[in-house]
Parts: structure tokens; sequence; C-alpha cells
């Protein structure tokens, strides 16, 4: 694993994406500074200053796109969780890899890309975007979301170095066994930390608006909703309104 460490991008997604044909499995792209970063639902992520975290880990695992890989958001926020934890809080996650604290307010973000070129997967990008340190007014200027940080969470600042450290640590340890196992090596993990089951939900899936009961996840990760007439939904593409 190599971290390559930028003062400034638009967007660890976007430069990743430009220089993916160069960079080894498992590289990091890490900016102190975003100047256009993205988010899902074509929404900004707001940098919110220097101390937090901003970066983009290229996975290089094959060049057939296998169905595991859309699980590795929910991997990485199963992760990002267990580090949290270790600060002192205890976020949940909101399907499929929102990290949320008191499950409403958003600590951090995923957003994940893949590059594909002539048929063959060039790479995953897998972008995340911590709130380490932020200043309560600034959070609360985000539009759309309501958003936390961990120092506002916890009382006191936060390195961020060491936070990216540990996740990276924790990411990479399970990593392989995670590719072979698939959603069921992280089921109990992801499931012991869910906000979203046993209510009623609208969920945004590309252009409609689906409305159920979240009875259960399976196997592969994905949310199994009750409607209204008894029918299951099975979403393996969504995000929880
Ligand atoms: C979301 O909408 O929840 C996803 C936000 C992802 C933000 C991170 S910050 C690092 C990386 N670069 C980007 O432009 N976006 C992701």
């Amino acid at each position: 694993m190599e971290i390559l460490r930028l003062e400034e991008t638009e967007s660890t997604n976007s430069y990743a994406k430009e220089h993916i044909s160069a960079m080894a499995d498992k590289t990091v792209v890490h900016a102190l500074r975003q100047t256009c970063g993205r988010g899902r639902l074509n929404r900004k992520w707001v940098d919110l200053g220097e101390n937090n975290l901003f970066f983009s880990v290229v996975l290089k695992p094959s060049d057939v796109f296998k169905s595991v890989y859309s699980n590795l958001t929910q991997y990485a926020s199963v992760i990002l969780c267990k580090v949290f934890e270790n600060y002192g809080i205890n976020p949940k996650v909101k399907w499929p890899n929102d990290v949320m604290v008191d499950g409403k307010r958003k600590i951090c973000g995923i957003l994940c890309e893949t590059v594909v070129e002539k048929g063959s997967l060039k790479g995953i990008i897998l972008g995340i975007g911590v709130n380490l340190n932020a200043a309560q007014n600034d959070v609360e200027n985000i539009p759309d979301r309501v958003v936390t940080a961990l120092n506002l969470e916890i009382g006191k600042p936060v390195n961020a170095d060491a936070f990216l450290n540990e996740f990276l640590d924790n990411f990479f340890e399970n990593y392989d066994k995670f590719l072979s196992e698939g959603f069921k090596f992280i089921m109990n993990d992801y499931l012991n930390r869910n906000c979203f089951l046993e209510k009623d939900l609208k969920v945004q899936v590309l252009n409609e608006i689906k409305s159920g009961y979240a009875k259960n996840i399976n196997n592969k990760g994905e949310l199994i909703l009750q409607t209204d007439n008894n029918k299951e939904l099975i979403l393996n593409i969504g995000d929880i309104l």
C-alpha cells in the first residue's frame, strides 16, 4: 500500500480516475484540501478544513467485475464504524454505507466509482471523506444534510493522520478475506451496527422512490423492503431518504 499525498486537488476521486493507469493496486490518494469534492446523488462534498480527511483508495482486484465489489462500500462503512468506536462514539450504518451518529447526523461519506475501459475493469475508486475537525457553524451551514464531525462529538481535536492510518490498517487487514468470502464476512458486524431495519423507509432508486418496511438484509448485502401490498422488493442500489 502506498499513500500519495497531495496538498490540494479538485477531488481525490477525480485525481485517481485521471491517473488510474499509472497507479498500483492499493494506492491511496490523500489530499489536505479538496476544491471540488463530489458526493453521491450529484451532491458536493464540502471541504471543512485541512484537519478533515479526503482520500481515495484505488483497488485493482481483477479485470472483470465481481459482485463482491459492490459490497466494498459496506465493508468500508463497517471499518469506519470500528475506528470511530475506538474514539468513544458508536455510529450506525444507514444502508448501504452511510455512517450516522444517533441515526441522523452524517459523519462521513463514501463515493465508489468504477473505471472500465474497453470492457475491462481498470479499477475501483473508493473515495472517503471523514469529518474529523469542524466548527459547529460550518457543519450547520452544509445544505441538504444534517452533519457532524468527530471533534464535535467527543469534545476534543482529532489527529487526522492517526485516524487515516488506523482506517487503512483495519481495511487492508481483512481485505483479501472479504473479497473471497463476500458480504457474509461482514454480515454480523454490519447488522449489529444498522439503524435502518424494522422501519418504514423511502428509498431513492435511480429516478424512482420506493417505499416499504425494511425487513432485512440478505447475504449479498441487499435491502429487503416489504411493500404495502405485501410484496418483497430486493434492492441492491439506492439511497434512504
Ligand atoms: C456521499 O455523498 O456521502 C459521498 C461523499 C464522498 C466524499 C469523498 S471526499 C474524498 C473523495 N473525493 C471526492 O470527491 N469525494 C470523495
